[in-house]
């Protein structure tokens, strides 16, 4: 894969939440650090097997855990700098078992229905409004096996504070809170066993653009398809 330099602006209007950045220029790691323990805990632990989709998997923080386990992952989001970043840093040995596909979560999803076994999705969903994020959600529903799996997160009472402690919002984000959002997701999944484990985190993304302090709790919701 050659590397992908462009970067994506971000059309917030749009739902299209870039980093607007040259991924190749933000050094080896990702730019969201390490991962969070608890959802790396739950990778460790759960049953990941057959096909899985990393939805919006950014540079991949999450990428290999997921590689060392499934039987192939497709990593997508809609910047191919970011997936070519994720790919350059696959070890050689995976890349057989790795496709990357760019593509606009909020729209249909470019494959065929009941195609994976596993979906991932982290530090994302978040940023959509309810209805947005019911089409996303609807599209997951469409490409996933019966008896498929789902993992995702998803921030709540988010606080994003530069450097210069100004506060940071992504156009008309909803910021949803705690109790609204788990009343959302158990809507949205009522067709799934659930299950959701709540967590909190204070991070610094000195890669981001513009850099920030985040604060917030998040939901790691674990759904599988009846
Ligand atoms: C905060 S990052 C999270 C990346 C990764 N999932 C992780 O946890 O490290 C959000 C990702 O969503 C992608 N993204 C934003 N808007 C998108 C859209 N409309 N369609 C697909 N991907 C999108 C961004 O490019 C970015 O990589």
């Amino acid at each position: 894969m050659k590397s992908v330099t462009k970067p994506y602006k971000p059309k917030e209007d749009k739902y299209i939440f870039t980093e607007g950045i040259n991924y190749f220029e933000t050094g080896k790691a990702s730019i969201w650090g390490t991962g969070d323990k608890d959802t790396l805990e739950l990778l460790k632990k759960l049953e990941i097997r057959g096909k899985w989709l990393n939805l919006a998997a950014g540079d991949g923080r999450y990428n290999l855990a997921l590689l060392e386990k499934a039987d192939f992952v497709v990593a997508s989001d809609i910047d191919e700098s970011a997936l070519s970043k994720l790919w350059h840093n696959t070890p050689k040995e995976y890349r057989k078992k790795l496709e990357t596909k760019a593509f606009d979560i909020t729209k249909k999803f470019p494959f065929e229905d009941s195609l994976f076994d596993g979906i991932f999705c982290t530090g994302t969903l978040h940023l959509f409004p309810k209805e947005v994020l019911q089409q996303i959600i609807f599209e997951i529903d469409r490409v996933l096996k019966p008896n498929g799996k789902i993992i995702i997160d998803f921030a709540t009472d988010i606080k994003r504070v530069s450097p210069s402690g100004k506060l940071i919002i992504f156009g008309k984000e909803p910021l949803y809170g705690l109790n609204n959002a788990k009343r959302i997701l158990k809507t949205l999944f009522e067709n799934y066993h659930i299950q959701m484990r709540e967590s909190k985190v204070v991070e610094d993304f000195e890669a981001a653009n513009p850099p920030y302090t985040l604060n917030c709790k998040f939901i790691i919701l674990i759904a599988d398809k009846k």
